[in-house]
């Protein structure tokens, strides 16, 4: 069943380059309502197990290392088709490769310091979400 929500962070990045207006803007002005929100900080153990799936990847301990060096934004957002809408507005993983006017494109510097995070699935949208709110937060 495809749901209407989506699941973002504000990466280190982006927050310590003073860009959570911005990008916030682009993201409301783009349709996506914030329905759960949070300034919140991941120790490295938190981003290890959110970024569990890439546990094999050569970058693994290097990503886990920069999402825990600073604090995040973490939002649960809604619209119609909103993880497609949502992947199509952060850009590509590596902002030399994303569109213009995507966010990553806008604000991210590198692949590994890319800016947001934006869910690849319904499923993970839900679980990343579940992650970060609890049932009450999320309402
Ligand atoms: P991935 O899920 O492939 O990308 P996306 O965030 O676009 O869904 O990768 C997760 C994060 O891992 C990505 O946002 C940044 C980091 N990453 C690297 O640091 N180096 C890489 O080569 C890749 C593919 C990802």
């Amino acid at each position: 069943m495809k749901t209407n929500r989506t699941f973002t962070m504000i990466k280190p990045d982006a927050v310590a380059n003073g860009h959570i207006g911005a990008i916030l803007d682009q993201i409301i002005k783009n349709g996506f309502k914030p329905v759960a929100f949070k300034y919140t900080y991941l120790s490295p153990e938190m981003a290890g197990k959110f970024y569990e799936v890439h546990k094999e990847r050569p970058f693994y301990n290097a990503l886990v290392q920069f999402m825990s060096s600073g604090p995040i934004v973490a939002a649960i957002l809604e619209k119609d088709n909103a993880v497609e809408d949502f992947r199509k507005l952060i850009g590509a993983t590596d902002p030399s490769k994303a569109e213009p006017g995507t966010i990553r494109q806008l604000f991210a510097k590198s692949i590994d310091a890319n800016a947001v995070h934006g869910s690849d699935s319904d499923e993970n949208a839900e679980i990343e979400g579940n992650f970060f709110f609890s049932a009450f937060e999320r309402f």
